[in-house]
């Protein structure tokens, strides 16, 4: 298990390590005249924990869209954190504190730790592109990891349409086929990037992950949550009241991606990676959105329905891809009749603030519940219905059959039979 991770890790701070040297390379040339040697702790995981045991630091994103700008720290905090302050790390040789607002999510299901924003007013006459997280406001601070922060400033005009985040991957998983066939169903919609954060999977699914980072379509964020805190696997608090926080800390993953992508992409689909948002009466995302703007011009949020597609247990002895593990969804075209509840989103990131995970906690503009003759969630997993009674047909996913089936040949070509 240990080995397994320690790949699935080893991936990503490759990836990581390249970027930052691409990163500073540029820096170098860009900004020759005032280049200052870097003799920081930088951080770059996506878990830096501040060393009182009780809070977790994501990442600073820069938010202009309050009274004054601000930079937003995501962190996974103790509720009973009352005082932080953040340290700008001016351009010359100074650094300024600023007391941050502690601004808590209210997604915590009642766990003693959850997802909170630190709040912090840019300083005057500091031009800064790091800043530091600390109880005091005047202690000797040159020993704090910096944090870049991201996003400052945004970018003009989105790069891509249309991102899927998806949260927490954990466990052994191993359903690589639903897996394989969800990310090029998203390809053909119209993605054109996938977030996906990784606490663990089985060396099976690692390929694949690594064929899509290798493609560009990926962006795999390791998730190492349990070295941090004792997490919860499973929904409700009182059936694991010995966790601090809840489910692999969801909440933080889904508001850390929309931060991520606010304004490099146009619009934020968050899910899991067993959930398609499937147009019905358009072919794609794109004739979809330009249906749902013209419709809803001032909706921000747009929910879809949830519905539940329970896989047949074992579906290998069906399937055309018989010796690669997990679910077939095409072979899945039967779905509950109980719509209503579990609703997943799409949004403009640019217009919210908070993110949980079937509501949206904060934002500007509207939200709109999408009919299901227009889309719905496809939410295909694995458990057997008590009767076939409730079930209806559903053959929505069909009208994708010859290309899905092609891309998924091909993928599984390239990753299980030509390496
Ligand atoms: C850097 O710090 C020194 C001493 O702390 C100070 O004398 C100097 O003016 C500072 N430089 C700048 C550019 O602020
Ligand atoms: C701050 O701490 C570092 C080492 O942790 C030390 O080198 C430095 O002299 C200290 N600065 C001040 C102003 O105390
Ligand atoms: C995004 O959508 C616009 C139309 O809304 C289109 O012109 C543009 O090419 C799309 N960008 C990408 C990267 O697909
Ligand atoms: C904790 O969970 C156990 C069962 O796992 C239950 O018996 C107990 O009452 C719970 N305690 C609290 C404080 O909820
Ligand atoms: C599923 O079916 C295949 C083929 O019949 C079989 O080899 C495999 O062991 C089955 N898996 C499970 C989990 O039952
Ligand atoms: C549901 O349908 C499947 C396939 O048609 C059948 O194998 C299974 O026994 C049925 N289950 C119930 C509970 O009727
Ligand atoms: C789509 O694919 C499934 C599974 O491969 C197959 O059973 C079904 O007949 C196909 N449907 C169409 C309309 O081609």
């Amino acid at each position: 298990m240990a080995g397994i991770m320690k790949k699935c890790f080893y991936l990503m701070n490759l990836l990581i390590s390249i970027s930052m040297i691409i990163y500073i390379y540029s820096e170098h040339y860009q900004r020759k005249a005032e280049r200052r040697t870097l003799n920081v702790r930088e951080s770059t995981s996506a878990i830096t924990a501040l060393g009182d045991k009780r809070t977790f630091i994501l990442s600073p994103y820069y938010d202009p869209r309050g009274r004054t700008p601000s930079v937003r720290v995501l962190v996974i905090i103790h509720r009973r954190v009352k005082k932080l302050y953040c340290w700008f790390h001016c351009d010359y040789n100074s650094s300024v504190s600023v007391r941050a607002h502690i601004n808590h999510h209210r997604d915590w299901f009642h766990y003693a730790y959850g997802t909170a924003a630190l709040l912090c007013e840019e300083p005057p006459d500091c031009p800064y592109r790091y800043i530091s997280i600390h109880w005091s406001k005047g202690q000797n601070i040159t020993h704090l990891p910096r944090f870049e922060v991201r996003n400052r400033p945004p970018p003009a005009a989105p790069s891509v349409n249309f991102t899927v985040c998806i949260s927490t991957m954990y466990g052994n998983y191993n359903n690589v086929l639903q897996t394989i066939q969800s990310l090029e169903m998203y390809k053909l919609l119209g993605a054109g990037r996938v977030t996906l954060y990784l606490n663990q999977c089985h060396q099976n699914l690692e390929k694949v992950l690594r064929y899509y980072v290798e493609e560009g379509i990926l962006e795999v964020i390791p998730w190492p949550i349990h070295k941090f805190l004792r997490i919860s696997n499973i929904w409700r608090y009182h059936l694991s009241n010995n966790s601090q926080v809840h489910y692999f800390a969801q909440s933080a993953t889904l508001n850390d991606c929309l931060y991520r992508n606010m304004y490099s992409s146009k619009f934020v689909f968050l899910h899991d990676i067993d959930e398609i948002i499937l147009p019905v009466k358009h072919h794609d995302w794109p004739s979809l959105m330009e249906s749902l703007e013209k419709r809803y011009p001032e909706a921000s949020v747009f929910f879809f329905e949830n519905h539940i597609f329970p896989a047949v247990a074992n579906s290998s002895e069906w399937t055309t891809w018989g010796d690669v593990p997990g679910v077939d969804i095409l072979q899945n075209i039967f779905k509950k009749r109980v719509f209503g509840k579990n609703r997943k989103y799409l949004v403009d990131p640019r217009k919210v603030y908070q993110a949980s995970i079937h509501r949206v906690l904060k934002k500007d503009g509207k939200h709109k519940y999408v009919p299901r003759r227009l889309a719905f969630g496809f939410h295909c997993k694995s458990r057997q219905p008590a009767s076939n009674d409730s079930l209806i047909t559903d053959r929505t996913l069909w009208r994708y059959n010859v290309s899905l089936t092609q891309n998924v040949n091909k993928v599984i070509q390239q990753v299980f039979l030509h390496r």
